[in-house]
């Protein structure tokens, strides 16, 4: 196990009417708030009107209208109202888009420059405003990280950025505010989920604690996905995905290990290139990804997914278990929670595949991964997907 230093100083409320609390949690940051959304959704389920009683000695500004795969132009207006309005406290109430894209506002608000600059590192994130969440969307664990991505859409960017000061100072975990999750999110959610375990469980470094720990969120997911696409209000299949989705990537399952996220450094190239769903984008990557790496020396590994993760019988021959193990993987995501199987379906064609590949091994260093792969490798696992 490599050595590691473990902190998240987000405070998690997480239950049924948690919200009620926010008012008081978030008292000591100011009075002035900054309040991001999404769409819609939060006016269509109630959840706007509910914290606009909750927060009503508070003066609230507001940004919605933040997009799936959030855009830097939405940072940059969100920047422009702190500082217009000395905004004191941000407070993202959605998905990750919208946390995300919160996160970044936080950080641009005290930067003079371009806030791309910030994403892409060419500045360093020296003071941030402080974040609350309200999280709707079980998927990306935007509310325990200290990371998000950003997406420019006219250089078919997308990157990932980060800093401990963007880390949510508190998230209100209330599964009845996923209730209304239409099924396609909740799937392609889960499918996140499950990807942001397997950048860490298929690592050189094995650890017994955090793989142990990986395997039972991964059954955790695997059992409760379905039974909340099925009945979305199911509050125990709810809480169970939210809960994964914060401890999936809130960086325990990562420590000791060289934590690699090689499978989301390629989708990062789909969605900036095709602005597709980030989930789905992983959930046709990932056993593909598992098929063209499979050799004697991740055989173990994936024996072991297919046996303890997936429940395949085990036998003699261990490759053929592990085969069976990806197949299973494959009939959960595309059968049980009906997720598009491949990038045809998408009406996405070969046509950038080699510059996207170029990228995604560059940006994400994908020669120091679990296996390491050259622009080659990426470019056949994308023709893969077809
Ligand atoms: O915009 P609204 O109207 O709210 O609708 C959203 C959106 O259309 C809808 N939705 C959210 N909560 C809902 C709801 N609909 C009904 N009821 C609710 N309660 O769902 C749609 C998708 O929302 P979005 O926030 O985009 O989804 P998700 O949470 O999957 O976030 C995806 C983004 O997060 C990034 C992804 O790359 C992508 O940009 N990621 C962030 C990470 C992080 N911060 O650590 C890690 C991840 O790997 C990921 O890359
Ligand atoms: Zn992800």
């Amino acid at each position: 196990m490599k050595n590691f230093e473990f902190c998240v100083g987000t405070d998690i409320v997480f239950g049924r009417d948690t919200e009620k609390y926010l008012a008081d949690k978030i008292r000591p940051y100011g009075k002035k708030i900054l309040m991001v959304y999404g769409g819609g959704s939060i006016k269509k389920n109630g959840l706007y009107d509910k914290l606009m009683k909750i927060l009503e000695e508070y003066e609230i500004y507001e940004l919605s209208g933040v997009e799936p795969n959030p855009r830097i132009e939405s940072v940059k207006k969100g920047a422009d109202i702190c500082r217009e309005k000395n905004i004191d406290l941000v407070l993202a109430v959605g998905g990750g888009s919208t946390l995300d894209c919160s996160k970044a506002i936080c950080a641009a608000t005290f930067y003079n420059g371009d806030p791309w600059d910030l994403v892409v590192r060419k500045a360093p994130i020296e003071k941030a405003l402080p974040l609350a969440t309200v999280l709707t969307l079980s998927a990306t664990g935007s509310e325990m990280d200290a990371g998000g991505v950003i997406s420019k859409l006219d250089t078919n960017e997308k990157r990932g950025f980060g800093s401990p000061l963007l880390l949510p100072k508190v998230s209100i975990l209330n599964p009845e505010n996923t209730f209304t999750v239409s099924e396609y999110q909740t799937a392609s959610g889960s499918a996140d989920m499950m990807a942001h375990i397997f950048e860490s469980y298929f690592d050189k470094e094995k650890v017994f604690i955090q793989d142990e720990f990986a395997e039972a969120l991964l059954r955790a997911v695997i059992h409760y996905a379905p039974i909340a696409v099925k009945e979305p209000t199911n509050y125990q299949a709810r809480a169970e995905l939210m809960w994964a989705s914060s401890l999936a990537i809130n960086g325990i399952l990562g420590t000791g290990k060289n934590d690699n996220w090689t499978v989301h450094s390629i989708e990062h190239e789909l969605s900036a290139f095709y602005d597709i769903t980030h989930g789905v984008g992983l959930a046709i990557l990932y056993p593909r990804w598992m098929r063209y790496i499979l050799s004697e020396n991740t055989l173990d590994r994936l024996h072991r997914f297919a046996v303890k993760v997936m429940g395949v019988p085990d036998g003699d021959d261990k490759e053929k278990v592990a085969l069976n193990g990806i197949e299973a993987l494959e009939k959960f995501f595309f059968e049980t929670l009906n997720l598009p199987s491949n990038l045809t379906e998408l009406g996405i064609g070969r046509e950038n595949f080699k510059v996207m590949a170029e990228k995604a091994v560059q940006i994400g260093s994908l020669s120091n991964g679990y296996v390491a792969l050259t622009p080659d490798d990426v470019e056949k696992i994308y023709e893969m997907c077809l």
